[in-house]
Parts: C-alpha cells; structure tokens; sequence
C-alpha cells in the first residue's frame, strides 16, 4: 500500500456522530442512514426498545432492565463512493463523560432538532464541546410530519441560543399531515416525498422544479416559497469556511420517521464534512495523514458481553495504514502493543478488523494494557494530547457494604477510575476514606456500582454528597478555602487537579464577587 493509497482512503472518510436531546430522532435518523445507504434493508434493527431485544443493547444487564444503550460504537457504511464513520454516542439523558469523549474523536457533528421543540437542554450541553472543539455542525430539523413551530423561529432560536449561524440547504414544505416534502435551496427543486409504512423502507421522492410545484395549488407551498425568498434576501446561503470554524451550520429539514429530507443530509455528510485532517500531537503539529500509522483511545468499555468478560478499548486510527497483527507501541508507557484482536463493534455483533485508515475506529479485545486517552504509534513516534476530563456536574459518596470486601473494593475502584467510569475525589490526608465520585450524568455512577458488585464482588451503597459545585483551585488559594465552612478541598484522580467543593452554590458567587484573587476555575476550561 503506497502512501497515496492511504492518502486516498483517507479522503473518503466522513467520521461523525449525532448528538441531540433525548427522543429529538437520534437513532431514527441513524436507522435512516443505514437504510439510505443500503447497508440495512428495512429500518428498525438498531433501536433499542424498552423491555425488548434490541440489536444494539442486551450487552449488560444494567441496559436491559433499563431498556437503553450506555455502550457506544462506531458503525461504518458506504455512501456514494465514501466510508462513513458513524460514532455512536448514548443518547439518553442519563448521558455521561462516554458522550463527551466520542465528541473527541469525530470530525464533525450532527445536531438533531424536534421541530416542535428546539433547542432543549441536552442539545445545549452537548453543543457546549462542541464549541469548545471548533467542531463543524449539520443542523437537522426532525418531525416535521407532526405538527411543527415555525421554521423561521427555530433558526432565529438557533442563532441566538448558541451563536450559530444557521444556512438552510432545505426548507420544509408544510407540517403535521401536510408535510409534503422539502425544497432544496442549492438544486431549485422541490423534492416530494410519499409516506411508506413508519418509513420502514426509503421514501419513495419525486422532484418537481418551483413551477411544477406551484400547480399543486397547495397553501404550505405557498408559505413554504415565502420563507425560501426571506432567505434569500439576507443571503443565509451555506458558507464552507465559516462551516469548517464550527460558527455557522447548513440546516436540513425533514422527517427521520418517513425518511423525508434524510437523504439531503447524507449527501452533505459527503459533501460538506471534511475527510480526516492531520491530529495535532502534545505540541500542535499535526501528525500526517500518510505517516506511519497511529491511533487514539477515546473510550474502554467493559464487560459488554457477561459470558466473555471482556474488556474493548476503541480507538480511532489518526494516520497511516493499519493491519491487524502489527505491533505498535503505547506512547504513555513506551511498550509494545499486539494488534492481533482488533475488531469492529456494530451493535452486539463484532467482526475482525483486517485493516483500516484514518478516521476509522477499531476495537481491541482484551487490551488491558489500554487507557483511555492513550496514544498508539508505528514508525516515527507521536503522542496526542490526552482526552480531557469533563466538569463534573453530580457528587456523592460510597460505602462498601461488607467491609470484608474491602479489598475487592479498592481493586475495582482502581479498574473503573482508570476506565473513566466516574472520576475520584480524595482528600490528600484521608485516602480512600471518604473519597467523592463525581461524574457528568446519574448514570455512571449506576454502572459503577452495578460493576463494582457484578465484577469486582464489592456491593456499595451510594451515600450521596452535600456538594452542588465544583472549582479547580491552586494550592495558595486552597490554604484559604480551607478555613471557610461548606467548602472541601481535595484531589482528582487522573489529572491530580486540586479542586474546592462547594455545598452551596451562592456561597461559590459570593466568594468570587468577594475574594476575586482566589484561584476558582471552571472545568470546563480544561475543554479546550
Ligand atoms: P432518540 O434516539 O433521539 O432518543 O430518539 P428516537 O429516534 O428513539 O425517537 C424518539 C421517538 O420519536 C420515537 O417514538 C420515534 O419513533 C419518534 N420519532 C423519531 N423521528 C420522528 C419523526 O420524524 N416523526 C415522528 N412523528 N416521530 C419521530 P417512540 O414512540 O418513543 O417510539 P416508537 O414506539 O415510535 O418506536
């Protein structure tokens, strides 16, 4: 394989994810892409139902009796000539640091919209790093065969919620039961779609120019061709470079459902999202797309399947040809790494990987030696910048039940801090007693204790926190923290961060309107 040729693979890559509120249509939508693509032949084999089978989700006990998805993974299928990576990201509003992480590992995003709702909370967060990532968004307005607010006003809200500036390629023609299709601003067509069965298979679409469409006679056309015109009079065209700087987004209207408008958002994905670009390593230069490979850990999942109890560390290959039963060396430790068990993860179903290329993820079985955040290399040696730890948001405390056990506990606290599972709050002088979880979603701190008894034989109780907030300080500003009652000072696990919580979230406002010169970061900072 020449360096052209992985150059060429490499330029057929779209590596994305979707992220969106829970039920805006998230993994509707990616049913629909599949069946676009041809890769699944009637929708309906990747959603994870409640109390059901579901394709996707019966790896752990904890996702069946919850009925979702906490595991996430790529699926890759073939689209126009192209190879789309497709990073899964748990949807549920249990969300959790898993779904931050796989941001860090996609090329671009798209964001999923209820039309009848907006931006809601979720949507933001996530949003959040994006931002922080410079990522380039595709805005998908979905549902609009239900009853639907007005385009116009979403975009408005679009723009001033979160500071993007929205360009539609398509614009909805009427709602609820007279959504007929979408108008395609760049083409000048309209393209209309017929109904099938709870869109089980692809929506049959005929394409009538404006005056075809016009002899319809209908009213939504009407108001549907009025706000193309606003439009384009204040010129909300698509705009590449300000796409690429993540500062403003092509909008895609339609119906995950009946597979309206689906297809002109995957003809974007194609078109518009860009092929996997060189990875700044630990001092910002980039690693060449056609260097000796390398890839990034961006999640470790494990036990998925209880009667192999394993452990898969997924990484995304960032240059280079990669074969199985290459040796390549972990940057952390310097060591060798046997590639022999790389596997690709759709749903339950694991296939072996015999090679990849940039923006591809592969999953290694049994990869203990893998962390996440780890850097793999062959040839010239790089290391990327680790993945960061996110802001966490929830707080409590934990109890093993049997203190006999207390050894199995302190061995699984080790395993499931490392994998990221929660992070570890410890006050320097206390150790492991009275330590603090801390996590981003209500959900990691299930799995912890779900793994802690399944895995490790350690049963907790969580004992649940006084603390609303967290900071990260330096330790002159913690001298003076500490003499202040409802404020603890301790140390993250992982990056060793010194941080100050809070009990009561006025009293944090207070001190830094009081005491600015105190060191009280976000952590959120640490996005960047
Ligand atoms: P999520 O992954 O973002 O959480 O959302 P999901 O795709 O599971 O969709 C949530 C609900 O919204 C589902 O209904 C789904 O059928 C529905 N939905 C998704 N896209 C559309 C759309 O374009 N139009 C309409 N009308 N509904 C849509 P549910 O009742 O929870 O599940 P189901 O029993 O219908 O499968």
């Amino acid at each position: 394989m020449t360096n052209q040729d992985v150059l060429g693979e490499a330029a057929r890559r779209r590596t994305f994810a979707i992220i969106s509120h829970p039920d805006a249509g998230k993994t509707t939508l990616t049913e629909k892409f599949l069946l676009n693509a041809g890769a699944v032949v009637t929708a309906g084999s990747v959603k994870a139902k409640a109390g059901g089978r579901s394709a996707t989700s019966d790896w752990m006990e904890l996702e069946q009796t919850r009925g979702i998805s906490i595991t996430s993974a790529a699926m890759q299928f073939d689209y126009r000539g192209h190879v789309c990576n497709l990073l899964d990201t748990p949807g549920h509003k249990d969300f959790s640091e898993d779904t931050y992480r796989v941001l860090a590992a996609v090329d671009a995003v798209v964001m999923v919209l209820d039309a009848a709702k907006g931006i809601e909370p979720q949507t933001l967060k996530l949003f959040e790093v994006c931002r922080a990532r410079n990522l380039p968004v595709l805005t998908f307005l979905n549902k609009f065969d239900r009853p639907s607010r007005d385009p116009l006003e979403l975009l408005d809200e679009i723009e001033t919620q979160i500071d993007l500036r929205p360009t539609p390629v398509t614009w909805p023609v009427g709602d609820g039961e007279d959504f007929l299709g979408v108008i395609d601003r760049r083409r000048q067509v309209f393209s209309k779609f017929t109904r099938t069965a709870r869109g089980a298979t692809m929506a049959p679409e005929e394409l009538l120019t404006f005056d075809q469409a016009a002899t319809l006679g209908s009213s939504a056309w009407k108001r549907a061709l009025d706000g193309v015109e606003l439009l384009d009079a204040v010129g909300a065209d698509v705009d590449l470079d300000s796409f690429l700087a993540g500062t403003s987004t092509p909008v895609f209207a339609g119906s995950a459902l009946t597979d309206f408008g689906v297809r002109h958002l995957l003809d974007a994905v194609i078109e518009l999202v860009p092929a996997p670009p060189p990875r700044p390593d630990v001092d910002g230069v980039g690693r060449p797309i056609d260097a000796g490979c390398s890839a990034f850990v961006f999640k470790v999942q494990a036990n998925m399947d209880k009667s192999h109890r394993d452990r898969l560390a997924f990484a995304r290959i960032c240059s280079g040809h990669f074969e199985r039963g290459m040796t390549m060396t972990i940057a952390r430790t310097g060591r060798p790494f046997a590639t022999k068990y790389a596997s690709t993860v759709f749903g339950a179903e694991r296939s072996t990987v015999e090679e990849a290329f940039p923006g591809d993820v592969v999953g290694f079985v049994n990869a203990t030696d893998l962390r996440i955040g780890d850097t793999l290399f062959d040839g010239r040696p790089v290391a990327f910048p680790g993945l960061p730890s996110f802001a966490p948001e929830l707080f409590t405390g934990a109890r093993v039940l049997d203190t006999g056990r207390s050894k199995q506990f302190k061995r699984g606290l080790e395993v499931l801090e490392e994998e990221g599972v929660v992070q570890v709050l410890r006050d320097p002088d206390m150790g492991d007693a009275g330590l603090v979880l801390a996590a981003v979603g209500q959900l990691q701190f299930e799995v912890f204790a779900h793994r802690l008894e399944s895995e490790f034989h350690a049963p907790i109780e969580l004992t649940g926190s006084p603390y609303q907030a967290i900071r990260a300080t330096d330790a002159a500003s913690a001298e003076r923290l500490r003499l202040i009652g409802g404020i603890r000072i301790m140390r993250r696990g992982g990056d060793g961060a010194t941080v100050a919580l809070f009990e009561n979230k006025y009293r944090l406002q207070r001190l830094l309107a009081d005491e600015p010169e105190l060191t009280l970061v976000p952590l959120t900072a640490d996005l960047a």
